[in-house]
């Protein structure tokens, strides 16, 4: 196992070029099993999680050909398997995808139950009451989900989701894409990554409607050819970046972002008092003046993302006064606040609600990541801290950045990676 070492204190000044998007690209991946034929994918991040699907889809006899570092091309037609091994499935908890498109292709599907996670409970019944209202039957027993349609077969069905999920929207969308008839998804998550999802799966043949909005139709269709298509950028690694500069001050242009998606975050920044400019397809992101309290909740898309939570908590432990972050997604995502408190912050956490009184800088102090956007936080800190900070279990961050250490070095950052002699911890990845 790896940690980073990171003497801060610098700005930050040049270009980071954006990766494709990790929740796109951990949806995408597995659903290029419905696919019976060809399918190219481009603007694939170089990142762990990625990893760990391309060896699922390789146990399950997918034939993978990268074409260069981002792009691969694969063929699922001769898929010999719909039970991925225990030991891949359980390594990243997006594997739950492997159920909607194992089930929505082949009509059956065996797969290890997510496992716990660092920031609360992650049910998936809202995932499982879609199967159901597809005629699947689904049933749990010794860790695994078995989901089965009659006659190999889902039924178009109208799904209202009790609460706005990215996971079930995604895992709906994907078994309905063959399935008989019109599927309607209603209060659907309206996230980048589904409406990505959305025209993968358009771009290779099937007809879906309305995503990025709350209504998705799905209307089925009998078999998905191939194709060509292109992830998109990484939303929350382009607002990391940007709430790095936020952190040390300095300007950096981010390219290969789409700015629309970027809106729910600059607009906090900038009320931080945080300057962004946007062009067309990058932006750049500055500050030279003191940061500014300000109160932020966390929302489904349009709203402010809460994988952006604990970053643009740990800017905001740096700005004057008194801020209020408050998390409404999920239930324990504060769990990296006794970190930034051992490097001096001002934070008091109760249940949902984190009370942030603005100190003048962080101090260093060995660190732990505790989940990838928690790890991203710490890095965050210890550039802006006054001293050399040690950030260990850094394997969380490189589940969802791609070169973190690389691109920030090439916007003048002092963090290079250190081998922790003896930990070789195995990687656990449940969350994401
Ligand atoms: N929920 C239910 N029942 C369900 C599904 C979800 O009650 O069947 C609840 C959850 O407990 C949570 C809320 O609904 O309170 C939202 O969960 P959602 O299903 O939207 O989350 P997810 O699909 O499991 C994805 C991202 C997360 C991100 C959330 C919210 C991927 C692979 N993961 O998780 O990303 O936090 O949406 O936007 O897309 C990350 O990238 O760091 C990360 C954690």
């Amino acid at each position: 196992m790896n940690k980073y070492v990171i003497h801060g204190g610098k700005p930050l000044f040049g270009e980071i070029n954006i990766s494709g998007a990790k929740n796109a690209a951990v949806a995408i991946l597995p659903a290029a099993l419905l696919v019976d034929g060809v399918c190219r994918i481009e603007n694939i991040p170089q990142i762990s999680d990625v990893s760990l699907f391309f060896n699922i889809l390789d146990e399950l006899g997918a034939h993978i050909r990268s074409r260069n570092l981002h792009a691969v091309e694969l063929n699922c037609h001769s898929i010999r398997s719909t039970h991925p091994s225990y030991e891949m499935a359980r390594r990243i908890r997006a594997s739950y995808y492997l159920i909607g498109a194992l089930l929505g292709r082949f009509g059956e599907a065996t797969v290890a139950m997510p496992g716990g996670c660092n920031f609360g409970v992650r049910p998936i019944d809202q995932h499982i009451k879609g199967f159901t209202a597809m005629g699947a039957e689904v049933s749990v027993e010794g860790g695994f989900i078995h989901a089965s349609a009659k006659n190999k077969r889902l039924k178009g069905a109208n799904i209202y989701l009790d609460v706005v999920s990215v996971g079930a929207t995604i895992n709906i969308m994907m078994a309905a894409v063959l399935a008989d008839g019109t599927t309607t998804i209603e209060n659907a998550a309206k996230e980048p990554h589904i409406v990505d999802l959305a025209n993968f799966l358009n771009s290779m043949g099937a007809n879906i409607k309305g995503a990025g909005t709350d209504t998705i139709k799905v209307y089925g269709v009998e078999r998905l050819g191939g194709g060509s298509y292109t992830i998109i950028p990484d939303q929350i690694e382009a607002g990391t970046y940007m709430a790095a500069v936020a952190a040390t001050g300095g300007r950096v242009l981010i390219k290969n972002i789409i700015p629309k998606h970027m809106d729910c975050i600059s607009a906090k920044l900038v009320e931080m008092g945080v300057t962004v400019d946007e062009l067309d397809d990058s932006l750049i992101v500055s500050r030279s003046t003191p940061l500014v309290r300000a109160n932020v909740k966390t929302m489904p898309y349009p709203g402010f993302p809460t994988d952006m939570q604990p970053q643009i908590s740990t800017v905001l432990a740096l700005a004057q006064g008194t801020s209020m972050v408050t998390e409404s997604v999920w239930s324990n995502r504060f769990r990296y606040v006794d970190e930034l408190k051992r490097m001096g912050a001002q934070i008091q956490v109760d249940g949902k609600v984190a009370v942030i009184e603005g100190i003048d800088h962080f101090v260093a102090a060995p660190i732990q990541a505790c989940d990838l956007r928690a790890g991203a936080a710490l890095v965050i800190a210890a550039l802006a801290a006054q001293g050399i900070t040690e950030v260990s279990c850094v394997q969380y961050i490189e589940r969802g950045y791609e070169d973190l250490v690389g691109k920030l070095r090439s916007v003048g950052a002092d963090i290079r990676v250190e081998e922790i002699p003896g930990d070789d911890a195995e990687l656990e990845s449940h969350i994401g």
